[in-house]
C-alpha cells in the first residue's frame, strides 16, 4: 500500500488520517513538531504543537478558536509560500536550497504539512546551524556554503524572513561539504522573480537579510562558546534534533 500511495491519495480527505500520535518527533520548534513521514523516509510532516507551550502568540482575529489559528498561521502560510517557490523555480532548482513541497495531509494530530526532510549524505537527519554551533563547530566553516546560499537567494530574487540559525539545516554532503537549506521562515511578503528583472529595492532587502543573518550567527556562535550562556540558549531545545 505504501509504495502505491500518491500525493493525491495522501491528502484525500476521505482516507484514514496519518498516524503520528505514537511516534517521537525528531524536531520541535516554537510552533510545530516535526515527524519523519511514516511512509516516506525522505519527507517530514509538520503539525502544530498542541501542548499549549507555543512560544508565539496566535493572532487574535476572527471567531476561530486559537488552536485552529495556530495551525493556519504557520502551515497554511508555508504551503502558500513554498507553492509559490515551486511555481517560480521548479522542483529541481528549488530542491538545491529548499525542501520540496508535497502538500497538506490529515493526521491524528491535526493537519500536517509535508515537505522534504533534509538528510546528510550518510542518511542521518541534517542538523541545524544552531545545533552545529552548539557542538563547538567554528562558524567560519560554514562561510562558503552560506555565501553560495546567499548567491542563490539573490540570483533568484527570493525574499525570505530573517535567516535564523535554527531554521537553516546544514546538509553534509558526500565529501563533507556543507549546503544550507532553509526549512522554516519562507513566508512573509516574499516576492519571487526568478529569471526576471529584480528591483534594486528587493536586492537590497535580500542582501540585508543575508548580512544580518551572518551577524546573528556570529552572536550565536559567541554565545555558544560561553558555557553559561550556551546552557540558557539551549534550554528551550529549539532547533535541536531529538534523535537522528
Ligand atoms: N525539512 C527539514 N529537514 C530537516 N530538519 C527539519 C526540517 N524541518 C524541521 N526540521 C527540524 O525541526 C525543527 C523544528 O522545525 P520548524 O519547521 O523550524 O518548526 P517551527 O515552525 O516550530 O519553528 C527545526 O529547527 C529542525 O531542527
Ligand atoms: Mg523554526
Amino acid at each position: 500500500m505504501t509504495d502505491m500511495k500518491t500525493d493525491a491519495a495522501m491528502s484525500d480527505a476521505g482516507g484514514e488520517p496519518l498516524r503520528l500520535a505514537g511516534l517521537a518527533p525528531f524536531g520541535v520548534g516554537g510552533r510545530r513538531r516535526c515527524f519523519v513521514h511514516p511512509d516516506f523516509p525522505g519527507r517530514c510532516v509538520k503539525v502544530a504543537r498542541a501542548d499549549g507551550t507555543t512560544m508565539l502568540q496566535p493572532k487574535k482575529s476572527g471567531w476561530r478558536p486559537a488552536w485552529t489559528q495556530r495551525v493556519y498561521d504557520n502551515n497554511a502560510d508555508e504551503l502558500n509560500e513554498l507553492g509559490k517557490l515551486r511555481r517560480m523555480l521548479g522542483d529541481e532548482t528549488m530542491a538545491r536550497h529548499f525542501p520540496r513541497l508535497y502538500g497538506m495531509v490529515a493526521t491524528d494530530l491535526g493537519p500536517g504539512l509535508v515537505m522534504d526532510l533534509v538528510r546528510d549524505a550518510d542518511g542521518r537527519i541534517s542538523q541545524t546551524l544552531r545545533e552545529q554551533l552548539s557542538e563547538g563547530n567554528e562558524l567560519g566553516k560554514y562561510r562558503e556554503a552560506y555565501d553560495e546560499f546567499g548567491r542563490f537567494l539573490l540570483g533568484h530574487g527570493i525574499v525570505t524572513r530573517d535567516l535564523l540559525d535554527h531554521n537553516l539545516a546544514v546538509r553534509r554532503g558526500e565529501g563533507g561539504e556543507f549546503r544550507f537549506y532553509l526549512i522554516d521562515g519562507f513566508g512573509d511578503a516574499a516576492w519571487f522573480a526568478p529569471g526576471r528583472w529584480i528591483p534594486a529595492i528587493d536586492r537590497r532587502r535580500i542582501r540585508k537579510k543575508i548580512t544580518r543573518g551572518w551577524a546573528r550567527f556570529e552572536r550565536v556562535a559567541a554565545e555558544m562558546a560561553d558555557p553559561e550562556q550556551a546552557k540558557a540558549a539551549l534550554r528551550w531545545k529549539l532547533g535541536m534534533l531529538r534523535h537522528r
